[in-house]
C-alpha cells in the first residue's frame, strides 16, 4: 500500500516538474573505475527520488549499460547512424523508469566515426520528445574525442576515482586536458571502491593537491562508494545494487550521491528539452577532433 502512494507520489512529482534539465557526464580517464555502475545506479536512484532520467551509454565501442541492467534492446545508437531507427526507437525503459539508449558493443564502426556520423547522433537527440530532470552519460574510458565532446556538453563532470595510481594520473590528465584545451574550470570527484569515509577524503586530497598546485580549476567532493561485494553480486545478477540490494552499503552511499545531485544548483538557461545539449555537442564535436588531432 505505502508503495502505490510512494509511486502516485513520485508520480504527481514528474506531472508538476518541467523544469531545467541537468546534464551529468561521468568519466574518469582511466577503465574499469566504476564509471558504468556510478551511471546506473546514480540514474535509478535519482528516479527513486522522482525524477524523469535519461541514461545514455556514450561508451560507443564497448557499450554494456543494457548488460548490466539485464536488458535486451533490439536496436541501439548504430541502427540510428545507419538511419534504420530513429532515437526514440531505441530507447529502452529501465528499472524506476530510466529511459536507457543503448550503444552498440563490438561494432567497430562506432569507435571511429566520422564527424558527420557523430552530428547524426547528436542530431538525433534534437527529435526527441522527452521532458527529462536529467540526462546522465556514460564515458568511455580514456580521453577520446567523444569522451571530451560529451564531458563539455555536460554542465557537470563527474570524475569518478579509485585508490590506485594509475586512476590517480588518468583522473588528472582528463581533468587537465578538459580545463587546459576546453575551458572546463569545475570538476566533481567521486571517489569509489573505497573502505572508509576517511579513506575516500583522503584520495580526493591526493587529487587536489596535484590539480590545486598545477591547474587553475575548482574541484568539488561528492563522497565516496565503498568497496562492496553487494555490487558485484548486483553486477553478476544484471541488476542495479540500490535495487537489488537497497541496504547495502554501496546502495545507501548511491542513494547520498543522488540526494547530493540533486541538491546542486540548477544550471541557468537550459529548458526541459535536450536541444542546448544537441547545440553544445555539435559545436564541441568537432572543434575537439582539431584540437585532438
Ligand atoms: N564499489 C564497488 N565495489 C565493488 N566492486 C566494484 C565497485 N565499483 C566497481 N566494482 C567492480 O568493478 C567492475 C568495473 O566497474 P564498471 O564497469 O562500472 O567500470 P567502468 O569504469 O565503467 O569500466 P570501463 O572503463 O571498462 O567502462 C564492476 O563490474 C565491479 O565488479
Ligand atoms: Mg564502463
Amino acid at each position: 500500500m505505502s508503495e502505490v502512494r510512494d509511486d502516485q507520489a513520485a508520480g504527481l512529482r514528474r506531472m508538476v516538474r518541467a523544469g531545467p534539465i541537468r546534464v551529468l557526464a561521468v568519466t574518469g580517464g582511466k577503465g574499469g573505475v566504476g564509471k558504468t555502475n556510478v551511471s546506473v545506479n546514480l540514474s535509478v536512484a535519482l528516479a527513486e527520488l522522482g525524477q524523469r532520467v535519461m541514461l545514455l551509454d556514450a561508451d560507443l565501442g564497448l557499450a554494456n549499460i543494457d548488460v548490466m541492467l539485464g536488458l535486451h534492446p533490439q536496436f541501439d545508437l548504430s541502427h540510428v547512424l545507419r538511419g534504420e531507427r530513429s532515437l526514440e526507437e531505441i530507447i529502452v525503459t529501465g528499472p524506476e523508469g530510466i529511459q536507457v539508449v543503448p550503444a552498440a558493443s563490438g561494432v567497430r564502426e562506432m569507435v571511429s566515426l566520422t564527424p558527420a556520423e557523430h552530428a547524426g547522433i547528436i542530431h538525433a537527440f534534437s527529435d526527441l520528445g522527452h521532458t527529462l530532470d536529467t540526462l546522465v552519460i556514460d564515458t568511455a574510458a580514456g580521453i577520446s574525442d567523444a569522451v571530451v565532446s560529451f564531458s563539455r556538453a555536460a554542465q557537470e563532470v563527474i570524475v569518478v576515482v579509485c585508490d590506485e595510481p594509475a586512476s590517480l594520473t588518468d583522473a588528472y590528465a582528463l581533468i587537465k586536458l578538459l580545463n587546459r584545451e576546453f575551458g572546463i574550470g569545475r570538476f566533481r570527484v567521486l571517489t569509489n571502491m573505497v573502505q572508509t569515509a576517511q579513506e575516500a577524503r583522503d584520495l580526493y586530497g591526493k587529487l587536489a593537491r596535484v590539480t590545486d598546485r598545477y591547474l587553475d580549476v575548482m574541484l568539488n567532493f561528492l563522497g565516496g562508494i565503498p568497496f562492496d561485494d553487494a555490487l558485484k553480486k548486483a553486477v553478476k545478477g544484471q541488476k542495479a545494487v540500490v535495487q537489488a540490494f537497497p541496504r547495502s552499503r554501496a546502495a545507501q552511499a548511491f542513494k547520498n550521491l543522488a540526494r547530493k545531485v540533486d541538491s546542486l544548483p540548477m544550471p541557468t538557461g537550459a529548458s526541459g528539452h535536450l536541444q542546448f545539449f544537441v547545440e553544445r555537442l555539435l559545436q564541441y564535436s568537432s572543434e575537439s577532433r582539431e584540437v585532438l588531432r
